[in-house]
């Protein structure tokens, strides 16, 4: 190791000491990043790491590889500067947690960071020190298939969570044995990508950039989020990865980001497919120049930095700050000091405690969407026989959703297993796959499947789309239940029993067509490897469902974007001025039917909305109250309510607070989620939750772009959904 590491003490004047000693290709080195995963990886990278011309690797997990690529970078480049080690571990490494969505319906900021702590540790015994999580793009689409990765819709809840994940990762020190860089992506406003197509365009007001889409960004970076990664995406024609604007005045002018910024794969090449440049060079060019620091799994910055320097064109001061950017990460992980992995010091894969921490994040982030008759919790007790249906009720590799590169598909307990030693032999499980998979169109086995239903108390039905369906590249136009499956659902009716619904799936489904159909609804989105031990569960009364959408459900794909933070607009829709196709008069004037923004063939609410989700528990909100009805700017309310549990059973409750300001100088939502939190509740018993708000909390970027609260009225409304009514209202005044 270079003798200028002993001396200097702090990060900056560390960094700043190795930068002095390095040569140009040295320096852009640090700004390369190459896949591993080609390949036997240190023939392949060792001539590139000896030379210095490599920063970074990813996709490389074997523990023997990973430290034979440190050893080259250590003992045999010049400087010894260690690698920075990628991978994507999302949602787990070997032990998988529900799906990122999954994880923001559980409302629980704790159980995601030790989600995120268990990734953590169990990829840090392969040498991976960086991960690409999470990622925090806000998502109102459910034809884009990466809502699935996203945390939900709301800014507040992927900010929470948002926050939790880099704790999770990062821990309290990066240096510590486990603790892994997490990078916030993708940067920015991927989610909003038309008509839910991966890749696609986006165009997003400013405001709207900067009061939606940055904020869970400005959260992670506040929480000391090491890296950021660019989107894919083109934003208002300027492509995300050459984007000035967002990386240069956003990130580092006005927050003061001092981590770095890596591309994503090979979106430095590809602005040139965008028609931003003409060659790889000008996209080099343009790269460096918006504030791309690293470039992923591509050469152009290999191929073209060096010659952009010498032109002028590049300054070396532009170089330096890149390449701190990158060495601050290496250092504050304590790779100079520890570059080696020895897997014996961390603890093992697949513990005891990250098994219990995947089952109880499972259980939180399934919805009951619907109960008929109180249908579920089933009682093993009362009943013979179980009639199990469908096509993932045994399907341990879909359980555990996208991005599971590393997930180990032999820990998945899956429904139909925790279901048979769950009841033991007091209950007869029949069991009938019916659909090979979800996108099956082959009904042969449906009659199999009405018999045992027929011959059964109750069927539970695992209906929903596998893994390969949500994720990077997987959009779709229809989101219904894909295949026959609605078909299934039908004829499963005509056994005359109950029938429960398990879904599992990586966006929400439009279930209009199956909602009537069946008794209750449990969501599960993809659960993970714990998914079938907690769903079982929840079926069977152990656990209450505690879940909370963190995505709208639309009726129908033509209602999206739907999202309970929308605008009034001048013509709000309301049961009293809404028509439907259905009963027009052909004759009749236009003015006749309701002037609103509605659809005619549809109903302007969703099916189920942002923040629903029941229990087994009967809870009754009350009292709402703010603890002063005017408040002067720079202090703080308390909106309070009381909380019952009216029902037979224990269970938790994620109480959600919401906030409108009634008037702005720009237009401000319906609603805005401004506090949650997951309560537990015995029966019988009340809690008093109380939300402080800070007049800062109700802050937005208005015409000219500075971040202000105006005095004026507000409502809160606290409740267990976005449709709660139970409301209270205040007064913002000036502080003068
Ligand atoms: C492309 C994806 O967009 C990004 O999220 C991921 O981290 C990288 N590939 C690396 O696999």
């Amino acid at each position: 190791m270079a003798d200028q590491m002993s001396n200097p003490t702090t990060i900056e004047e560390r960094a700043k000491a190795l930068l002095q000693e390095m040569t140009l290709t040295e320096k852009i080195g640090q700004m390369c990043q190459l896949n591993a995963s080609e390949g036997y990886a240190p023939d392949y990278l060792a001539g590139d790491i000896q030379s210095g011309r490599l920063g970074s690797v990813l996709n490389v997990v074997e523990v023997n590889v990973v430290n034979e690529l440190q050893r080259i970078a250590v003992d045999e480049s010049r400087l010894g500067i260690p690698l920075l080690v990628g991978r994507d571990v999302i949602h787990g490494f070997k032990t998988i947690m529900p799906i990122p969505l999954g994880q923001a319906a559980s409302g629980n900021p704790d159980s995601v960071r030790e989600g995120a702590r268990v990734g953590a540790l169990e990829a840090a015994t392969t040498g991976v020190n960086w991960t690409f999580a999470p990622m925090i793009d806000i998502s109102r689409d459910a034809r884009w298939g990466r809502i699935a990765e996203s945390l939900g819709e709301c800014v507040l809840l992927t900010s929470e969570l948002a926050v939790a994940m880099v704790e999770g990762f990062q821990s309290d020190d990066l240096s510590e044995p486990g603790a892994i860089a997490a990078c916030a992506k993708h940067f920015a406003g991927y989610g909003a990508v038309e008509s839910g197509r991966d890749y696609a365009t986006t165009n997003i007001p400013e405001t709207k950039l900067r009061n939606v889409y940055l904020r869970p960004f400005h959260a992670a970076i506040n929480a000391g989020v090491s890296t950021l990664m660019t989107s894919f995406s083109d934003l208002n024609g300027v492509p995300a990865t050459g984007n000035e604007f967002l990386l240069r005045q956003v990130l580092r002018d006005e927050w003061e980001f001092d981590g770095f910024v890596v591309s994503d794969w090979d979106s430095i090449r590809q602005l040139q497919v965008h028609g931003l440049t003409e060659n790889d060079k000008e996209s080099a060019f343009e790269a460096v120049t918006a504030g791309v620091d690293m470039e992923m799994a591509g050469d152009a910055y290999s191929s073209h930095l060096a010659e952009l320097v010498e032109e002028g064109r590049v300054s070396i001061s532009g170089i330096d700050t890149a390449v701190m950017n990158v060495l601050r990460t290496k250092i504050r992980l304590g790779l100079f000091e520890k570059p080696f992995t020895d897997p014996d010091e961390l603890p093992p894969i697949a513990n005891g405690w990250a098994m219990e921490t995947a089952k109880l994040a499972a259980l939180q982030s399934v919805v009951m969407l619907k109960n008929n008759h109180a249908v579920l919790p089933l009682s093993a007790d009362k009943l013979d026989s179980v009639a199990v249906i469908g096509p993932l009720a045994d399907a341990p590799y879909q359980q555990l959703g996208t991005w599971i590169f590393d997930g180990d598909v032999d820990l998945s307990v899956t429904p139909m297993h925790a279901i048979h030693s769950l009841v033991g032999s007091d209950v007869d499980v029949r069991y009938v796959r019916a659909m090979e998979n979800s996108r099956s169109k082959v009904s042969a086995a449906f009659d199999d499947a009405l018999e045992i239903a027929r011959d059964s108390d109750v069927t539970i039905l695992f209906l929903g789309e596998e893994s390969i369906l949500s994720g990077e590249a997987h959009s779709r136009a229809d989101i219904n239940l894909p295949g026959d499956q609605a078909e299934l659902v039908r004829r499963i009716r005509e056994a005359g029993k109950p029938v429960v619904a398990v879904i599992q799936a990586g966006r929400p489904l439009t279930l209009t067509n199956i909602v009537d159909q069946v008794d209750a609804i449990l969501y599960a989105w993809h659960p993970g490897t714990m998914g079938g031990p907690a769903i079982a569960e929840l079926l069977f009364g152990i656990e209450s469902p505690s879940g909370k959408l963190p995505a709208t459900f639309p009726r129908m794909v033509g209602q999206i974007p739907i999202y309970y933070s929308q605008k009034n607009s001048g013509k709000p829709p309301s049961w009293d001025n809404v028509a439907h196709i259905d009963n027009i008069d052909s004759r009749a004037p236009q003015t006749s039917l309701g002037m609103a923004a509605f659809h005619l063939d549809t109903c302007f609410t969703p099916l189920f909305a942002f923040g629903h989700g029941l229990s087994y528990a009967a809870f009754d909100y009350q009292h709402i109250r703010a603890s002063s009805h005017q408040i002067r700017l720079g202090n703080t309310v308390t909106i309070s309510a009381e909380l019952t549990n009216n029902g037979n059973v224990a269970a938790d409750e994620v109480v959600q607070l919401y906030v409108r300001d009634l008037v702005a100088n720009v237009t401000r939502p319906v609603k805005e989620l401004k506090g949650f939190r997951r309560v537990h509740v015995e029966p019988g018993e009340t809690v008093m939750v109380e939300f402080q708000l800070h007049t800062d909390d109700l802050s937005f970027y208005g015409r000219n772009m500075q971040r202000v609260t105006e005095p004026g009225e507000f409502h809160a409304w606290i409740g267990g959904s976005s449709e709660t009514q139970l409301k209270t209202e205040f007064r913002i005044v000036d502080s003068t």
